[in-house]
């Protein structure tokens, strides 16, 4: 039979009457006894085949199709008889009276029906991804990555950027997270790390005169997974010269515009996108990724409650810790059983964040309060705290008492959940925010050190620079993230340029000035030959296409990812290797060796 002449998304009524070729899927087949009927689809649409007894060799073959056998069809174009047509597809008003059809190739019963509309174990779907992936959505999905990777190229092109890449065998860069690593065989004991991101090379192409570049980079980090976390993850990876924070803010903002507007049926944002600094944010919404999408601002209640004859919360303030409440509007209408389980529910939520428990108001529509501390506030303290957080009548006020990081964190995250379970986030929205001045510096506990907040290269405000050394914790940086929907979607910085500054953070990090040549000699020795002011930003392509699309995990829009636990269940990997292949990286001791 001859080639396919449309695709299976392309016949409208215009086309009746056309002789056509279509290739494609059997996604549903429906036997009247003498009319059988196929739904083909290919990945571009889904056409109706019928097919009757007056071609007896093409109802014939017919009869043996199943699901997913790959069909070529030739037939007639017809509009469909009327009160028979589908609005729901883009071909439903047409079919196609075959003449031909042969069956390329069965195939057999499948593990799972590919459909939208069915809830499949993830390890069934990741073991088949290729039948997965045949799914409408997630056909949806990469399409959608394609256009938006297609738009970032085109965006940035017209920008004067060029697409410049890196090596994927290279020296471990200190971004946060393990490395995963590639034994040398030509150099035993030695190692290759592959890059947790471009950042030292993409700083090395501007000292080279580059001046505008991207890359749609592979980066890997060996950490423990999340829904927005791969092991193996895509940037958009962006550094320029002679430019300062606005430029590289400016430029991204019209990227993520573009995106929104030309891949969603979305309202487009408008620009610029509103900016918090890290202080505000932590302040306001406990988070350094604040989803903006909903109010329930985080409300200080330290200065009112002064004086105040609560001892616990008297303590807290004493013994110099925070007070901080945010208001849940309409739950104080719960019955009083409705009302503590719910409050259970929410003191896990802060438990798990530190906090040792969960104080609430509640400001009943009518009826005394069913707080059981209310009684110990005056009249006078309760109003006040009704005012600062807004509640109104009908509301509940959750508070914290703890050190300002176990308060900020605490509600913080109990102000997601209540976004969530009050349902304040209308679907569809796009709303970007900028984060601005990040510390410097972040103290790790554990270690008892200092640690880059963003990563070494990024460089300090020029105003803080004078205290590095005597107040690193107040040292702000020149590091920004952008935020799309309470996800953080990239971060970046103005880089450190100079040799004498880098090698000031190094000493901050605590690197001996060896251990800072041995492992960053490269960057300080170009330090010294012109290196150009720079900076840049890289943003999460997955987590990007999966906020288009609108899913809940990057998972759903990377062709081929690995699960929860690292593993990649289609080819089995991680897997083991022959001991040949070990013996080869000298990773295992040889059987000579054994012998000897
Ligand atoms: P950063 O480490 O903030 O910055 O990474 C940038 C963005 O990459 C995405 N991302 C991830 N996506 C999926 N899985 C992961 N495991 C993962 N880790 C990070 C996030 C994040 O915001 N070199 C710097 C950028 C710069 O300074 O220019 C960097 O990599 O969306």
């Amino acid at each position: 039979m001859s080639t396919r002449t449309h695709t299976c998304g392309d016949l409208r009524v215009a086309d009746a009457g056309q002789e056509v070729v279509l290739n494609g899927w059997a996604y549903r087949r429906r036997d009247h006894g003498t009319i059988v009927f196929i739904d083909l689809r290919d990945r571009y649409g889904v056409t109706q085949v019928v097919i009757t007894p007056d071609t007896p060799e093409a109802h014939e073959a017919a009869q043996r199709v199943r699901s997913e056998f790959v069909l070529t069809v030739r037939g007639a174009v017809r509009r469909r008889p009327a009160g028979m047509e589908n609005a729901g597809l883009p071909t439903g008003e047409v079919e196609v009276v075959a003449s031909e059809l042969v069956v390329e190739n069965p195939a057999k019963p499948l593990p799972f029906e590919i459909r939208d509309d069915l809830e499949t174990n993830e390890f069934a779907r990741l073991r088949y991804r290729y039948l997965d992936l045949r799914r409408p959505r997630l056909q949806r999905n990469i399409v959608l990555r394609h256009r938006a990777v297609k738009l970032m190229r085109d965006y940035l092109d017209a920008h004067h950027f060029l697409e410049i890449e890196t090596p994927i065998l290279t020296k471990s860069t200190p971004e946060g997270a393990r490395d995963y690593l590639v034994p040398s065989r030509v150099h035993p004991g030695k190692f290759y790390a592959l890059p947790q991101s471009p950042q030292q090379f993409k700083q090395l192409l501007m000292v080279a005169g580059f001046d505008r570049y991207f890359q749609i980079a592979r980066c890997f980090r060996d950490e423990d997974l999340r829904a927005d976390r791969q092991p193996e993850f895509t940037q958009l990876d962006v550094e320029m010269s002679f430019v300062g924070q606005e430029d590289v803010i400016g430029l991204i903002s019209g990227l993520c515009r573009d995106l929104v507007a030309e891949l969603t049926g979305a309202e487009p944002p408008s620009l610029p996108f509103p900016r918090l600094t890290y202080a505000e944010a932590m302040a306001r919404y406990g988070s350094d990724k604040p989803d903006i999408r909903f109010g329930l601002e985080l409300q200080e209640l330290g200065d009112l409650l002064a004086n105040t004859g609560v001892g616990f919360l008297k303590a807290a303030l004493e013994a110099g810790n925070a007070v901080k409440a945010v208001a849940a509007p309409g739950l104080a209408g719960l019955s009083g059983t409705k009302l503590r389980e719910q409050v259970k529910a929410y003191e896990e939520v802060v438990r798990i964040y530190g906090a040792k428990g969960l104080a609430w108001l509640d400001y009943p529509a009518e009826g005394g309060p069913k707080s059981p501390i209310a009684k110990f506030f005056s009249a006078a303290e309760l109003a006040a705290i009704g005012e600062r957080c807004q509640a109104g009548p009908g509301d509940v006020v959750f508070m914290v008492a703890d050190t300002a990081k176990v308060v900020t964190a605490a509600l913080g995250e109990l102000r997601l959940r209540l976004g969530r379970d009050l349902n304040l986030i209308a679907p569809g929205q796009f709303r970007f925010l900028w984060v601005v001045d990040f510390p410097l510096v972040d103290w790790n506990e554990d270690e008892g050190r200092w640690d880059a907040m963003h990563h070494p290269f990024t460089s300090p405000k020029a105003e803080d620079l004078a205290r590095m050394a005597s107040d690193p914790a107040s040292v702000r940086a020149n590091a920004y993230d952008i935020v799309l929907n309470g996800i953080e979607l990239g971060g970046g910085s103005i880089r450190i340029h100079q040799r004498e500054v880098q090698e000031r953070m190094f000493q901050l990090l605590g690197h001996s000035p060896e251990a800072a040549a041995a492992k960053f000699g490269h960057m300080l020795d170009a330090f010294e030959f012109g290196t150009p002011p720079h900076g840049g930003i890289a943003l999460g392509i997955d987590r990007f296409i999966m906020l288009l699309a609108g899913e809940q995990s990057i998972r759903e829009v990377i062709p081929f990812p690995k699960n929860q636990q690292a593993l990649e269940p289609m080819t089995g990997t991680p897997d083991v290797v022959d001991k040949a292949q070990l013996e080869l990286l000298q990773l295992v001791s040889t059987a000579k060796q054994d012998a000897a």
